[in-house]
């Protein structure tokens, strides 16, 4: 190889053209050309089928996810996706789904419920996908589900806690743990562990998770011998809750119960202590995100929320799943993460013991599962399809969020 003045690189002629000379050459090459475009044109024919995914002749499996990668709750849709796709690589890398591949096929909703349906309803029919992963929030997994079980395409929610999600039909999946059981879990940490009587309620009046879980605390706390002193409500997003806090305030509570996601929260938290506000506040896991710390800071010490993981659990599964996790990003797992992973996991199982993939064989399975070993605990599906499994609750102390207690099903 030579190099030229103007520096280029001056190949020499390819060894299996050498030797026959300056015509010879230009003749291997046009054939060397033709034989490259019929490549390409085979490639144009089989590339469509193969984006068929499951399909006859398709070499791979396309799953979907749906998930808020942008807009108020990106973190949930980051984070999952995180999750999510960690466990494709694991699969792939051991062999696949039937000795094919699984694809993932990625659409962000932008944290909005409508949009939700809409990116479910092309995955299912421009997309062609086998299954759907996702949505966090209850209210986008509610908005989507119809369209998955009418289009009898399974759908697992890795973390919508609402009991309503699964109701929407026999495709609906999740696998976490329910609200009713997370509400009375808090309710009863407040009031027995933390010896609170007087409790505030600060729900999110248009979010079908918060609305549900407040009434859940509530039923639970008042059947304790507790009192809810107040209850207000706010609208995602809103920027001034000094009204409510306010009112909240003036019926002097105990603890303050804020059902809502953790954008909100931190800003909530910031503005109770402003107006001097400083018994605790506790929720469940939509205060999940790595950011819940960056926007709510000191004002959210020495509060407590209920979750689905506790990273720092000595479970081998759990340790495993960590390291890979913290090896990949950086960072150690939280709940969604953890989530995103079984849930994934989970469907490939359900897949790879499935006689056919198709919906209703792949749904089949997956209501089947029993003492499946995921990362946020061992999954058995009920007649609805849900997971009975543990809660945490965590507490933020000295800037940390950390293990407090460990509850079983009940
Ligand atoms: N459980 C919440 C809901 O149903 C979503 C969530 C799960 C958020 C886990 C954070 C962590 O809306």
């Amino acid at each position: 190889m030579s190099k030229t003045e103007t520096g280029l690189i001056v190949r020499p002629p390819h060894p299996v053209f050498s030797g026959v000379g300056r015509v010879g050459f230009r003749a291997g090459l046009v054939a060397s050309f033709s034989i490259l475009s019929a490549v390409i044109l085979l490639l144009m024919v089989l590339l469509p089928a193969a984006s068929c995914g499951y399909g006859a002749g398709g070499d791979e499996i396309v799953v979907g996810e749906f998930g808020s990668l942008t807009g108020d709750t990106a973190d949930f849709g980051k984070v999952t996706h995180n999750g999510i796709e960690l466990a494709i690589e694991e699969i792939n890398a051991s062999g696949g789904v039937k000795g094919k591949r699984l694809r993932l096929k990625t659409e962000d909703d932008q944290s909005r419920a409508e949009e939700a349906a809409t990116v479910v309803t092309k995955l299912i029919n421009q997309d062609k996908v086998i299954a759907l992963l996702g949505e966090v929030a209850s209210s986008r997994s509610l908005a989507a589900a119809p369209k998955a079980q009418d289009a009898k395409v399974p759908m697992i929610s890795p973390s919508s806690t609402n009991p309503a999600v699964t109701l929407k039909g026999d495709y609906i999946f999740r696998v976490c743990f329910l609200d009713d059981f997370q509400g009375h879990c808090i309710a009863r940490f407040a009031h027995d562990t933390l010896g609170t009587g007087r409790a505030a309620i600060l729900r999110d009046i248009r979010n079908d998770y918060s609305v549900g879980l407040a009434n859940f605390f509530a039923e639970e706390f008042q059947r304790r011998g507790g009192a809810v002193v107040s209850d207000q409500s706010y609208s995602a997003g809103d920027a001034d809750f000094k009204a409510q806090l306010t009112a909240i305030r003036s019926s002097n509570p105990d603890v303050i119960m804020i059902p809502g996601y953790y954008n909100d929260v931190g800003q909530i938290a910031i503005q109770a202590r402003d107006l001097g506000i400083t018994v605790p506040l506790i929720g469940g896991d939509g205060w999940e995100s790595p950011n819940l710390l960056a926007i709510g800071g000191k004002a959210l010490e020495g509060c407590y929320y209920s979750n689905h993981f506790d990273p720092s659990s000595l479970e081998p599964v759990v340790a495993n799943f960590v390291k890979k996790y913290s090896e990949k990003y950086g960072q150690a797992p939280g709940a969604l993460a953890a989530l995103g992973y079984d849930a994934t996991k989970l469907l490939a199982d359900a897949m790879n013991r499935a006689p056919e993939l198709t919906g209703p064989a792949i749904r089949d399975q997956l209501a089947g599962t029993k003492g499946y070993p995921g990362v946020s605990g061992t999954i058995t599906m009920d007649q609805n399809r849900n997971p009975v499994k543990p809660l945490v609750v965590l507490q933020i102390k000295d800037g940390k969020i950390s293990l407090r207690e460990t509850i079983p099903p009940s």
